[in-house]
């Protein structure tokens, strides 16, 4: 039966992965409360078509940071893809090229960036980076990044300490992703170590610390996980160039909002002065339409790419790309829009539900 909707990448995964893997992509934080909510928000709108307007010719690009894209639709960072398919991001990168969208690399990343580079050169693609506690080596890694044709940096903000991920300790699942870090450990360590501990994130990292981040890469800083207007204001105040609303598909902190719900105050908050992007619970073309209408310039995937991935590798995550693109193509169509810059408020509505 051919797979029609990200919902059947999600349930062929299920029954190929191992049992840790399947945990470790799905699983949520404490009671997966967020990570649902999610996805139930997105249900909580409910849109306003406009027709006879002439659709014949629908145009779904758009850019950002300057750079062209054939859809608001990204990848946003998920490590460890070697325990998805053999050669992960490897294959992942090469998708997103194929299709035409920005993948933002994880810190996490199973292969080294030199390889996602060299295998996926003219694709658009971020780094993201999770602070470490040495500055030499966070400063190596952005460096290593920009020289090899990264075009921004993505700052994981959310993350000070990794969240209660219950199904991953029960799982103990720890000894094994260490094992996949490649970029964390100088060149030498790479082929060699056989354990290698994985570093903790540096949890004293704030804001003055944005400025030692500027003063050594040209890259533009974009800030991920923010979630509220005071945090937002931040943001502008120290000139950093985009946002990701995001809530880390509820792996962190839960009980925190919806990531579509947290949106309207942030991009509020920014007043233009930014782009503002959004992850979590992007599942259908409409997603894509609702994020955008309530001023999100690009959506980024997580799980469902790790979706594809496991089901044919490249071809599995470019299958994913395709379908969601279409149906958001899908989506513009019958609700008259035939650009991105045509989709606005106006096509949202809140439900009473
Ligand atoms: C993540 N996410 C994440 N974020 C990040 O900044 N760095 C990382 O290395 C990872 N790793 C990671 C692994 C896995 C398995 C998942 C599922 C998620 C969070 C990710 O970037 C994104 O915020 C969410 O996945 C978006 O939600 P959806 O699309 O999965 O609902």
């Amino acid at each position: 039966m051919p797979l029609v909707c990200l919902t059947d990448f999600q349930a062929y995964a299920q029954e190929h992965l191992s049992k840790s893997t399947w945990d470790f992509i799905e699983g949520g934080a404490d009671e997966c409360f967020t990570r649902d909510d999610n996805m139930a928000a997105f249900k909580k709108i409910r849109l306003r078509p406009r027709y006879l307007r002439d659709v014949q010719e629908v145009d779904t690009r758009t850019t950002v940071q300057g750079e062209e894209i054939t859809a608001p639709i990204g990848i946003a960072p998920t490590g460890f893809h070697c325990l998805v398919w053999p050669d992960g991001e490897m294959s992942t990168a090469r998708a997103a090229q194929a299709a035409g969208v920005c993948y933002v690399t994880s810190t996490y990343a199973s292969c080294p960036l030199e390889d996602i580079a060299a295998t996926a050169p003219r694709g658009l693609k971020w780094f993201q980076l999770y602070m470490q506690p040495d500055r030499q080596l966070n400063k190596q890694l952005v460096q290593r990044a920009e020289s090899l044709g990264f075009r921004a940096l993505v700052i994981t903000v959310d993350a000070p300490k990794i969240g209660n991920r219950r199904r991953d300790f029960r799982n103990q699942l720890n000894l094994k992703m260490n094992l996949l870090l490649k970029d964390l450990r100088s060149p030498k360590e790479r082929n060699s170590m056989p354990y290698f501990q994985m570093s903790p994130i540096d949890s004293s990292f704030c804001w003055n610390d944005l400025s030692w981040l500027q003063s050594i890469s040209r890259l533009p800083i974009i800030l991920k996980g923010i979630l509220t207007k005071e945090d937002a204001e931040l943001a502008v105040k120290h000139n950093v160039h985009g946002i990701i609303v995001s809530n880390h598909g509820g792996r962190q902190l839960d009980d925190v909002p919806a990531s579509i719900d947290a949106l309207t105050e942030v991009v509020a908050a920014v007043k233009g002065k930014m782009e503002v992007y959004l992850d979590g619970g992007i599942r259908t073309g409409n997603d894509v339409l609702k994020a955008l209408a309530l001023g999100a310039k690009c959506v980024f995937l997580g799980r469902p790419v790790l979706w594809g991935l496991a089901y044919k590798g490249e071809h599995g995550v470019e299958e994913v790309l395709n379908l969601i693109k279409n149906e958001f193509h899908t989506s513009m169509t019958l609700t008259g829009c035939r650009s991105v810059a045509e989709i606005n408020q106006d096509l949202v509505q809140f439900s009473r539900l």
